[in-house]
């Protein structure tokens, strides 16, 4: 018999540095009005120069398992559209770093959506066997890749890493995950993308043009699709859950934009008051959003155990996913 994929510790990481939207306005053309009515952002965190992905994510990590009350796990995989580096993956670097050498260790490479599809890849790892316990973490230093001329993408991202630990149990457990729903439509790619640093800016023999080296992205489409996409695959995993929405407790959704969170809420048919997280102090983590939003919510005692949850992302690639647990007895750290 296959086993469930079961949340048993929860962990957060944010680095110290804190960005207002005043300090942003000092250097473009931009305000804290425009950024709180527009985005519901408030102020995020910046990692400090020469901090990179892996160094939230070991921190995150080591939160999670204490949570758990657990000191490893055999698997480490981590969500990220800002890796250490293109190669090797930063999943290894981290599990060593929490003295897991030898554990299985990849990247996940979803963008915003990361952290739903790196849950279902390691529900898998625990269903097969490969895994009893899975380190999950969603990191990202988008600082590094937020052009400084841009003001549609520096205002809306910020630095940080969540994890969670899954372990292995049955599927009538408190923390269990699923039925898990997964999407991809490439014909979107464009829509948020960094274009240097691949093959296929590198196969052309070209040099970088200025600026390829940012994230670009199509705010207005994106949002479009955020809502659609998330709503369509929030709708699929309650049918197959046979859940209706009015039974949903709390949804977390990745931290895009608040006025996403209130339309997709609105499109659901669910009071806003369920919606929990954390954007107005956070911003757009990326695929850390959703396990900082949980391990924060969990330690503000908006989610408590029994609750019915739905966590639902959406990202570029164009990329989403959304699963449901009910809430374990679980500390967030
Ligand atoms: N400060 C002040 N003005 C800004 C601004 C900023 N930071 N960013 C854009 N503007 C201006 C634009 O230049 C434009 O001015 P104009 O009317 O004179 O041309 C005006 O505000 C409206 O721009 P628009 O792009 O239509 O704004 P918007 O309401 O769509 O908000 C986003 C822009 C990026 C906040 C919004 O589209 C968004 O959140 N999209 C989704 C992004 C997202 O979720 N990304 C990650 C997904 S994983």
């Amino acid at each position: 018999m296959s086993s469930a994929a079961v949340l048993c510790g929860v962990g957060a990481y944010l680095p110290p540095r804190l960005v207002t939207n005043d300090d942003l306005a000092l250097r473009m053309d931009t305000s804290d009005e425009w950024i709180r009515s527009r985005t519901g952002i408030g102020r995020r965190h910046f990692a400090d120069p020469g901090t990179a992905t892996s160094d939230l994510a070991v921190e995150a990590g080591a939160r999670a398992l204490k949570s758990a009350g657990r000191d490893g796990a055999d698997a480490v995989v981590v969500a990220t559209m800002t890796p250490d580096h293109p190669c090797p993956a930063t999943a290894p670097t981290v599990a060593s770093r929490l003295g897991l050498t030898g554990a299985t260790a990849f990247d996940v490479s979803a963008v915003c959506s990361g952290f739903v599809y790196a849950l279902a890849t390691a529900a898998g790892l625990i269903a097969t066997g490969v895994a009893r316990s899975v380190l999950v973490i969603g990191a990202e230093v988008n600082s590094t890749v937020l052009n400084p001329d841009d003001r549609s993408t520096s205002v809306i991202f910020g630095d940080g890493a969540g994890a969670v630990l899954l372990r292995a149990g049955t599927d009538d457990e408190y923390g269990a995950l699923g039925p898990f729903d997964l999407g991809s439509d490439g014909t979107g790619a464009e829509h948020i993308m960094i274009a240097a640093g691949g093959s296929r800016g590198r196969g052309s023999g070209a040099e970088p043009a200025p600026g390829d080296q940012y994230m670009a992205m199509h705010g207005q489409e994106v949002f479009r699709h955020a809502v659609l996409r998330m709503s369509a695959s929030a709708r699929h995993v309650l049918a197959q859950a046979g859940w209706g929405v009015p039974d949903l407790d709390r949804v977390v959704s990745h931290q895009a934009n608040q006025r996403i969170i209130n339309q997709l809420a609105d499109d659901l048919g669910l009071p806003r008051d369920r919606a929990v997280g954390n954007i107005a102090r956070v911003g757009n983590t990326g695929a850390a959003s959703i396990p900082i939003a949980l391990a924060d919510a969990c330690s503000r005692g908006e989610l408590n155990e029994g609750d019915r949850v739905l966590l639902t992302a959406f990202g570029g690639g164009l990329t989403w996913g959304s699963t449901l647990l009910r809430w374990p007895r679980v500390d967030g750290v």
